[in-house]
């Protein structure tokens, strides 16, 4: 609640790699169309550089990160790339279009990285130091070097390596907690010793990237800039590898929060945050937990009388933020079936929502429908809806029709009409309840090989006439994809999450891997 004082040595450059490490989570898959979309929003809400990517690892990627270059108008847009020069090489050519560009390369340093992923040694890695930063000079001048699983490398070597770097080139620094395996204090002293024992260490910025392994990268990454850090690395919702990355979210408010003890700033437009937050929930399908710091659904809600009383006396009872500041509002306007396309906007926007064009038609005329269905829209199902409009928006398998009869007396039976590429097929299968009948159509009209690892099944309000909000996880060749279907009916939320997740799979089974570099030899090592 105190005002920052702008200095520009205590600005703290923010590095979201939501489309890259984020992307990687297990089931995370973006569309290209979504990641544009989360892009553009990056780059209004004032993030300083958007990782775009990881160009060498599919054309799908490539893509991305090129068409990402060309229409970002402020952040800096970065390609991931390994040691190698292809990794190099193909980062630069997708960065071509960026009005500024950076390349991000990065190589493994601790002894059991170097041991067995790389299967290389010391010396060897140093070499790869200094000609993958040289290489990447060659795109750009705004060239960062990490060094892979950084908390766990000896100091000396670090040292050498991360002077190696700076002078071959390389303007930022990133010291990775890739396993989030560092605790504040450690983390605190380990940069502290890098930048006092590299004699270059002024020549260059300081970045922290820390995963969430053990609760704590939030907290690292803060105490990294306590010691010098002045660029975090984080995504939206903190997703990413493993249990996450650093929430961007809670990085930038726990610097505005709390600018008495941690008196840094960020470019960070606060207010944005909500809806970066349920955009990336919306394309990923990955919800946002209820009680998560400044975006969950309980953030800002009081539920025991004695909070709610001390609430109505005095809203610094109970809150340390203005939920406006991160874009929360507080409205009671309830949309019903007499709301027009006005309203509906309106609404939209107050949301965090801006829909155009086709977008915004198919979402009134779907808005309609549930409206006819349902006395009251509430804010809740206003925003399943147009994530789902979001989500779906260039699925090649649609669901036109879906009838099932259920009940006590079996067998289950569903019809179901789909629109595949523009073909209508139609297909009935019985099932051991309405579920697997439904399952099993689809299964018959897109066969696969794909195993259901979740089915969930949630009301988005309260009410019998509520919407189920559904959730799918498949998973196929060690790929796993999640989506979301929401509607009244639970069957045809069903179907509706169950084809999201097939057509996620699609664009994931396009993307492939990268071909391991001529160190790495083990596929499973080739990844980012
Ligand atoms: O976690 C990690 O070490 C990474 C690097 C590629 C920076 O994601
Ligand atoms: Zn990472």
């Amino acid at each position: 609640m105190t005002t920052q004082s702008k200095s520009e040595q205590d600005r703290v450059v923010i590095f979201d790699t939501t489309l890259r490490d984020g992307e990687q989570s297990p089931g995370a898959t973006m569309t290209h169309e979504e990641k544009l979309e989360v892009a553009e929003v990056l780059d209004t809400m004032g993030v300083d550089i958007i990782e775009a990517g990881f160009p060498v690892a599919s054309d799908g990627d490539f893509q991305a990160v090129h068409e990402i270059a060309k229409r970002t108008k402020n952040a800096v847009v970065c390609g991931l790339a390994r040691a190698g020069h292809k990794d190099i090489d193909r980062a630069g050519e997708a960065l071509k279009p960026a009005r500024q560009s950076r390349i991000h390369t990065f190589i493994s340093t601790s002894p059991v990285h170097m041991k067995w992923k790389l299967q290389m040694e010391p010396a060897q890695v140093y070499e790869m130091v200094i000609s993958s930063v040289t290489r990447a000079r060659n795109f750009t001048d705004n060239v960062e070097w990490s060094c892979e699983d950084g908390t766990r490398t000896e100091f000396d070597f670090l040292c050498r390596c991360a002077e190696a770097a700076i002078n071959a080139g390389a303007t930022t620094i990133n010291i990775p907690d890739t396993v989030g395996y560092t605790v504040p204090e450690e983390y605190f002293n380990l940069i502290k010793m890098v930048r006092e024992r590299v004699p270059n260490s002024d020549k260059a910025r300081f970045s922290a990237h820390c995963h969430d392994d053990l609760g704590m990268a939030v907290a690292n990454s803060l105490a990294g800039v306590r010691a010098g850090i002045r660029q975090i690395e984080c995504t939206i919702n903190g997703i990413g590898e493993r249990a996450g990355n650093a929430s961007l979210e809670e990085v930038v408010m726990a610097m505005k929060v709390r600018n008495d003890v941690l008196p840094y700033w960020t470019n960070v437009d606060t207010t944005m945050l909500m809806r970066a937050s349920k955009l990336v929930s919306a394309v990923t399908s990955f919800p946002v937990q209820y009680n998560k710091a400044i975006v969950g659904r309980n953030a800002f809600a009081h539920e025991s009388g004695i909070h709610q009383d001390g609430m109505l006396k005095h809203t610094q009872t109970y809150e340390i933020m203005i939920p406006e500041t991160v874009g929360v509002k507080q409205t009671s306007l309830v949309m019903g079936k007499h709301s027009g396309r006005h309203a509906f906007v309106h609404k939209l926007e107050e949301l965090g929502y801006q829909l155009a064009g086709n977008q915004l038609e198919d979402a009134f005329v779907r808005f309609k429908a549930l409206a006819d269905r349902k006395k009251h829209v509430y804010d809740e199902d206003l925003e399943a809806l147009v994530d789902e409009e979001i989500a779906h928006a260039q699925d090649r398998i649609k669901l036109v029709s879906l009838t099932v009869i259920a009940g006590t007396h079996g067998p289950q039976r569903a019809t179901m009409k789909l629109d595949i590429d523009g073909n209508v097929a139609i297909e009935e299968r019985e099932g051991n309840g309405p579920v697997d009948a439904t399952f099993n159509c689809i299964k018959a009209l897109v066969p696969n090989e794909a195993l259901l690892e979740l089915y969930q099944v949630h009301a988005v309000t309260h009410g019998t006439d509520a919407q189920a909000e559904v959730s799918v996880r498949l998973s196929e060749d060690g790929r796993s994809v999640t989506a979301k279907g929401a509607d009244p009916d639970t069957l045809v939320a069903s179907a509706k999450a169950y084809l999201g997740a097939l057509n996620r799979l699609m664009v994931k089974r396009q993307k492939g891997r990268p071909e391991p570099l001529v160190s790495e030899r083990r596929v499973h090592s080739t990844e980012a």
